[in-house]
């Protein structure tokens, strides 16, 4: 992973091994990350692809969009982000006198790091007359180098909140860019990027999942390819898709993004059946590798070191801001968030 500044405070502690060495097994974390919280005025904010321990403990759980509403407007001293280093990232630039500390720095993203600055600072350069929108997950660099920062949740918003005469390029992902075009009707220039995890689901399996469950509908994050999302019968960003799952009259779903999610779905709906939609490999659903970094254990520990925390410089914080606020801001007139 790219640009990520790590303290030196915890370069030494990961060569000691002191991470793996450091919990005593009787310990009930969840009663002493309740009284970190209390001690140190801290606050736990979680993505729904956290392990369920996680989900558990956490003060406030949402997507990117209300994790980083939350972020900005908490009164916390310390941000404990649970979920991978972008999010956290963003809760520093939205929120710069809060202590942020992620409990693994090495929790990154494919969709992010598909996005060298550099390389993107280029392709900029050869679209001069375009306005960048881009995709919460990537850098503080890719950030500062757009105009407007979108989420799942809001990116039709934000599209439609720029003339439809005004040229746009969407980075980094290029199968959301490509479902907001058929969305919107724009023809917004794509960066090449993805997510590994939502590439991954095999067409075939679900299928076949689609036949022996006929009753059961196929809900799709829309990070996934096209062609799984055209034969979706609901798309939408994690909180969206954990609404649908609600308020849907139906009973089984196939859910097409990474697992985390089902735990949220199952806890608010139990008398309903959710089924994680299979990879294209042998396991039976789908983890992304970066946010299944983060333990409860790792929880606890970056609770009471508060390491490792997340530092930027400052002129990268403020100029990353200023896209971020404008999605905050467009989210907020269209009646997104509060
Ligand atoms: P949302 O929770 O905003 O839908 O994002 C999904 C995702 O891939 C986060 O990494
Ligand atoms: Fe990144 Fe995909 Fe993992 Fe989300 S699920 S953190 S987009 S790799």
């Amino acid at each position: 992973m790219a640009d990520i500044n790590i303290a030196p405070e915890v370069l030494d502690i990961e060569k000691k091994g002191f991470l793996d060495r450091a919990i005593d097994p009787a310990m009930d974390l969840f009663a002493a990350i309740e009284r970190l919280k209390k001690e140190k005025n801290a606050v736990v904010l979680a993505h729904y692809y956290q392990e369920a321990d996680i989900q558990d403990v956490a003060d406030y759980i949402g997507d990117s969009l209300g994790l980083a509403q939350q972020a900005e407007k908490t009164s916390a001293d310390m941000i404990v982000f649970a979920g991978v280093h972008f999010m956290a990232e963003t809760a520093k630039i939205l929120n710069p006198g809060k202590k942020v500390v992620l409990p693994d720095l090495k929790a990154g993203c494919s969709l992010a790091d598909s996005a060298p600055a550099p390389l993107f600072r280029q392709f900029r350069e050869k679209h001069p007359d375009h306005v960048v929108i881009s995709y919460i997950n990537c850098t503080a660099e890719i950030k500062a180098l757009s105009d407007i920062i979108c989420t799942s949740g809001n990116a039709e918003k934000i599209i439609e909140s720029v003339p439809a005469d005004q040229p746009i390029i969407f980075a980094p992902d290029k199968n959301l860019g490509a479902y907001l075009n058929k969305k919107t009707g724009r023809n917004m220039v794509l960066w090449n990027g993805a997510c590994m995890v939502h590439e991954i689901f095999s067409l075939e399996k679900i299928t076949r999942l689609k036949v022996r469950h006929p009753e059961a509908k196929l809900i799709a994050h829309p990070e996934c390819e096209d062609p799984l999302l055209r034969i979706a019968d609901f798309i939408g960003s994690t909180t969206q898709l954990l609404k649908f799952t609600q308020q849907d009259a139906g009973s089984d779903y196939i859910v097409a993004t990474e697992t985390g999610i089902l735990h949220q779905m199952q806890k608010a709906s139990p008398q309903k059946n959710f089924i994680p939609a299979p990879p294209d490999n042998s396991c039976a659903c789908n983890d992304c590798p970066h946010m299944k970094l983060n333990t409860l254990e790792k929880l606890y520990l970056c609770m009471e070191y508060e390491l490792p925390e997340i530092l930027m410089d400052e002129e990268l914080r403020i100029a990353a801001k200023k896209p971020i606020e404008r999605m905050l801001d467009i989210s907020r007139a269209a009646g997104l968030i509060g």
